[in-house]
Formats: structure tokens, sequence, C-alpha cells
């Protein structure tokens, strides 16, 4: 069951144990991680279980009393809800503030118990997402257009802003990153990641630090393993890059399927990156109809021109007519330099920050987080 609460319970009279178990039995809503007796093991199992939300005895006796340890959680930075069960003679004001995110007093109905969970996991998913991340997906149609190569100095741009920039290799087959930053193939990868609740502790084993100074998480290191990458967990581990992170960025390969789409639809902006070309803009004006289809606001795509000097004789009015508007970034041809960088892995923007193609790239990454259309697509 992808969608239940993982409840844990801290409960140190056994009759009450049993009553909570009890109401909880036969329904799939909630499922009841364990209930433990002692306080002092509650921090520790909260990285093991990774509950959603941790009901607490208010009245637990032993080494660490029940307000206590919910003082202790609240402190820790876990960000797990409590809810704190009581007795009426013994009231429980409900606060956040305080680490007290919903009170329940005895006796309660298995109805109550359990929307009250739904009711707190919610709220605290909620509080999650108000300061998310801005997360932006290079995107392109046509294969070879420079997705890869500007995504990652778009990415180390950012991140001179400076802004807490995370780097996802969502070339999933083929991990475009990988072969441009020659990781060791025991380098690890989302598909590393927990597929229950991940927590912040957990990236830190699994993130690329780049001596550029983004993190990046890579693809798995073979072909076949893509398959292994499902949407629901993907889409776990963007929330959590975008409760650390300031800044998301989305490498894409030139696709549309399940995958591409959970990352095109999470994000804030689609930048897609446009050549002077015309099998690229025929494809980019298949996309921006299929975009229309899916209900994508217009404000959520930004257009890249690549090598912006080189039309090749194509009139840059045509492009412009297609699109039905100016693009909104450019970046010019960065010849030698680009080729050497990528040889290196290493961005061009910080090999040669006053070449024309960095500079560009500078721009669109200023403009990219300044943009109120950015916020508003967001809304
Ligand atoms: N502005 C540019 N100036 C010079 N070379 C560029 C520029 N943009 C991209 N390239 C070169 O074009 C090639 C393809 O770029 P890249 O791999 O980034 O494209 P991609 O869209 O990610 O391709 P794929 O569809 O295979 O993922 C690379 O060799 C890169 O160095
Ligand atoms: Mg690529």
């Amino acid at each position: 069951m992808p969608d239940q609460i993982r409840l844990l319970v801290v409960e140190d009279v056994p009759q009450v144990a049993q009553y909570v178990r009890g109401l909880l039995n036969s329904q799939s809503a909630i499922k009841l991680l364990d209930v433990v007796s002692d306080g002092s093991r509650v921090l520790g199992l909260i990285g093991e279980l990774r509950p959603d939300v941790i009901l607490v005895d208010a009245l637990l006796q032993g080494r660490v009393k029940g307000m206590n340890l919910v003082a202790q959680i609240h402190q820790s930075g876990l960000q797990v809800p409590v809810i704190v069960l009581t007795v009426p003679q013994q009231p429980v004001v409900a606060d956040p503030g305080n680490g007290v995110h919903g009170v329940l007093a005895m006796p309660f109905t298995g109805y109550e118990l359990i929307s009250r969970l739904q009711q707190v996991n919610q709220t605290a998913q909620v509080a999650d997402n108000t300061h998310l991340a801005r997360m932006i997906t290079i995107f392109a149609p046509k294969g070879g257009v420079g997705k890869t190569t500007l995504a990652f100095n778009l990415a180390v741009a950012i991140g001179q802003l400076p802004m807490k920039t995370v780097l996802i290799d969502g070339s999933l087959q083929f991990g475009d990153m990988r072969a441009l930053l020659k990781v060791p193939m025991e380098a690890p990868s989302l598909l590393d990641l927990p597929t229950d609740r991940i927590a912040e502790s957990d990236l830190a084993d699994v993130l690329w630090r780049d001596p550029s100074g983004i993190d990046i998480l890579l693809a798995p290191p073979r072909v076949e393993m893509a398959e292994m990458v499902t949407v629901r967990d993907l889409e776990k581990t963007i929330s959590l890059l975008r409760r650390v992170y300031e800044v998301v960025i989305v490498d894409t390969p030139a696709v549309i399927n399940d995958v591409n789409l959970a990352f095109l639809d999470t994000s804030d902006t689609i930048l897609e990156i446009v050549t002077y070309d015309s099998t690229a803009i025929h494809n980019t004006m298949v996309v921006a109809d299929a975009f229309r289809m899916i209900g994508y606001p217009p404000t959520k795509v930004r257009y890249m021109v690549n090598r912006a000097d080189s039309t090749g004789g194509f009139d840059p009015e045509v492009l412009n007519r297609a699109l039905g508007r100016v693009p909104e970034h450019h970046v010019s041809s960065g010849g030698a330099l680009v080729v050497r960088a990528n040889n290196e892995g290493i961005p061009f923007v910080l090999a040669d920050p006053d070449a024309q193609i960095s500079q560009d790239i500078a721009r669109a990454a200023a403009e990219l987080m300044v943009r109120p259309a950015v916020a508003a697509a967001r809304r």
C-alpha cells in the first residue's frame, strides 16, 4: 500500500497499546510500524523505521517521560509530527511550535484515531511544501541539442549565485552526467536511496559532490537498471531534494515517458532547448501541443536557443513564429571551449567565465532565479 501512513506508537501501558492495535486492525490507511514502551529508544528508531507520524502517550513513564520525549523529537529536527495521547483529566494543548501536532484524549474511536492521523500527516506535508526549492527541468524533444551540457553549466552557474543546487541526472538509461563527469561505475545512484520514507541523512551517502560546488544525483550505472526506478520513488526523492536544496535542476533524455513526465509535472519551469534546425523546431511544436493538452500553463515553459549565433541560414523569425514568442534565453556556440571542458568533465562556466557562452549561461541563471514568472507558475 503506497499511500499508507507509517505510524510509530510509544506506549508503556499494555492495555492501551492493545487498544490502539485493535483499532488499527483490518484497515489499510495506517501501517503500524511498532509499539515501543521505552521512550529512550524512540529517536534512534525514527531513523530506522521512518515513521510519518508518532503517537506518544503523555503519561509515558520510564527514563524519558511522555512530554519530555515530545520535546526531544521536536528539538531533534527530524520533523516527524507527533500526536499526544492523553486522558481528559490531563488536557494537552495542540501546539506545533512545541512539537505537539495533534492531541487524542482517551477514549477515542478508530475513526477518530485514523482521521486525526491523516489530518496531522496532511498538515505536515503541506508545511513541508511551503519552502520548496525551485525546480527547473531541462528538456528537448530532440537528441544532441545540448541539454546535458547546458544543464550542468547552468546548475554550476546557479550554484555560484550562490544558491544551494542539486542536479538530477534524469537520463536514466545512459546516465549522461556519469559520462560527462567520468564517475566510477560504483558511484552510487538514485537507486541507492531507500524507497520508503527517505530522510535527509540518506542523501549524503548517495549524492556525488562535484568539485564545481554542486551536488549531483546520478542515474543508475547500467541501462537495464533504469527500469528499476519507479515514478513513485522518484517523486519522493524529488520532494526530499526540494526540501533540502534551494534549486533542483534536472537533465532529461529526449523522450516523453512516465519518468520524464514526472520531472516535467513537478517542475516550476521547463527549460526547453531549441536550435535553428527544422527537426528541432518541428518537434518543439509537437511538444507544445502536448503540453497544452496536459494543461501546462504557457508560462511554465521557457525556451533557450542553443548555438544561437549559428543560424545556418535559418531566419530566427521562423522560430519566433513557430513558438509564438521570442525565446527567453539565448546561448552562443562555445566551440573548442565546450569540447575541452566536456572532455575534462569540468563546467566551462568555471574554466573560462569570460567566454561569451559562459556569460550567456550566467545571465540565464540570474534571469531564471529572479523572473516572477517562475513564482507565478508555481502558484
Ligand atoms: N553551445 C554549444 N557550443 C558548442 N558545443 C556545444 C554547445 N552545446 C552543445 N554542444 C556540444 O554538443 C554535443 C551534444 O551535447 P549534449 O550531450 O549536451 O546534448 P544532449 O541534448 O544532452 O544530448 P542527448 O540527447 O544525447 O542527451 C556535445 O558534444 C556538446 O559539447
Ligand atoms: Mg544528454
